[in-house]
């Protein structure tokens, strides 16, 4: 088979790395890439948001399975119009439709109180009910936790720890603090809990449980500071027990897909729940439509089956939830970050080391390729991962393993899995 991994990130060259192993794979093109992924298969250097260049890609290539990794092609209906140009190429992640879930919190809260889901209460308001939302914030306990409605690339949730913080906040958002993405605003209760995520591979009937993870997502040791995209990951998460995870496939796993068929939603990709247990309930903070970044880089290398047949099985609505066989090691990532990420850095480090790291597996992320050497990208630069027995074993692996690799201004968390 030949496939199309979508994106450029390190749950992209992940996915490839995965994607690689199976004895299905024939071809492998990742667009636009970056600086791990081009030795796994061919990098090909697209505008991701022009879809015409990705439908003459899939035709002049014979591709014959698309992988979108993120959010925004997906938001913008990448899969629908490849559905609708090329019926007969695979495409795993949900339409423009399906995607909401995602990229619009307003419309996964109704969702949610639709289907009897677990979440917290909220409001949902635009300018013109700016009063009310006031009055609303009046009634509420602090902290008030205030989400733009649409995608704001991970920042569009505030956490106000006064009445008057949200009500300033309320304002500023529906002035247009994330533009368009937040002339709706949810005022929601504040939830107290542990945080975990599940992710499902589904043909919105059935579906493969994929393992759970935790990301840590703030910029500072202790989980102080900015939000990232997320500093680190660790896979499994110990207090995810039978109990928590049988009652999050009951209580929102089993209601959200049955959910979407009954709104007529067809779905078929992954479905990431992030979730918080309150006194061992699970409660939905959010649905994201695709993988999580970095946590798909600690799900999949616990996953020994073959996950491109589990795509196939799943574009065709053949789902065998038995096939998917998970590994007992735990796995753990550290992200390698430029210094001044999440706010303002610089791009074009020299990365050195990279040939004398001994245990990890290296999943790039904001990295690229210029001739032999390897520089920096982006904000989050290198997944540093490794598998052992205990989440405290492979992440000793990963922070020795981080010693070996320099570039100017690096920055890590030396504190990842803290907490469990
Ligand atoms: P999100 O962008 O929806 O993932 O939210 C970012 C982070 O804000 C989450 O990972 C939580 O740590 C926090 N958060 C969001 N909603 C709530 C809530 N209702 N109660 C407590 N924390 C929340
Ligand atoms: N790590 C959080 C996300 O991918 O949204």
């Amino acid at each position: 088979m030949k496939i199309l991994v979508i994106g450029q990130g390190g749950r992209e060259h992940a996915l490839a790395w995965k994607l690689r192993q199976s004895p299905l794979c024939q071809e492998l093109i990742i667009s636009p890439g970056n600086g791990g992924s081009g030795a796994l298969g061919e990098n090909v250097d697209l505008d991701i948001s022009k879809h015409e260049h990705i439908i003459d890609l899939i035709n002049e290539r014979q591709i014959n399975m698309v992988v979108i990794g993120p959010e925004a092609p997906l938001a913008n209906g990448l899969a629908d119009i490849i559905r609708m140009k090329n019926p007969d190429t695979m495409v795993i992640g949900p339409g423009k439709i399906g995607a909401q879930l995602e990229a619009s919190k307003a419309f996964a809260k109704i969702f949610m109180q639709r289907n009897n889901i677990p979440t917290a209460r909220y409001l949902t308001v635009r300018a013109s009910d700016f009063q009310k939302g006031l009055a609303h914030i009046e009634n509420m306990r602090a902290p008030i936790v205030l989400k733009a409605d649409g995608l704001a690339a991970g920042k569009g949730v505030i956490i106000c720890n006064s009445h008057d913080e949200a009500k300033r906040t309320l304002r500023t958002m529906l002035d247009g603090q994330f533009g368009e993405a937040s002339a709706q605003v949810v005022i929601e209760e504040f939830l107290a809990g542990r945080e975990y995520s599940v992710f499902v591979l589904t043909d919105g009937k059935d579906y493969y449980l994929l393992p759970e993870a935790k990301d840590y997502k703030r910029i500072g040791e202790g989980d102080n500071g900015l939000n990232t995209g997320g500093m680190g990951a660790v896979s499994p998460v110990s207090y995810v027990d039978d109990n928590l995870r049988l009652k999050t496939i009951e209580q929102v796993i089993r209601p959200t897909l049955s959910g979407l068929r009954n709104e007529g939603i067809d779905y078929v990709g992954f479905i990431f729940f992030g979730m918080i247990e309150v006194n061992g309930d699970p409660f939905v903070i959010e649905y994201n439509c695709r993988l999580g970044d970095p946590e798909t880089e600690v799900v999949l290398p616990r996953i020994k089956s073959d996950l491109l047949k589990h795509m196939i099985d799943t574009a065709k609505g053949q789902i065998n939830s038995s096939d998917l066989e998970v590994s007992s090691q735990t796995c753990s990532t550290v992200m390698l970050v430029s210094g001044g990420y999440p706010l303002a850095y610089e791009k074009g480090k020299k990365i050195e080391g990279l040939s004398l790291v001994k245990d990890a597996l290296l999943f790039h992320a904001g990295t690229k390729r210029i001739d032999e050497e390897i520089l920096t990208n982006g904000g989050r630069v290198l997944a540093i991962t490794n598998l052992g027995e205990d989440t405290n074993e492979a992440l000793k692996k990963c922070y020795e393993d981080i010693e070996s690799i320099y570039f100017e201004k690096q920055y890590y968390r030396t504190d990842i899995g803290f907490d469990l």
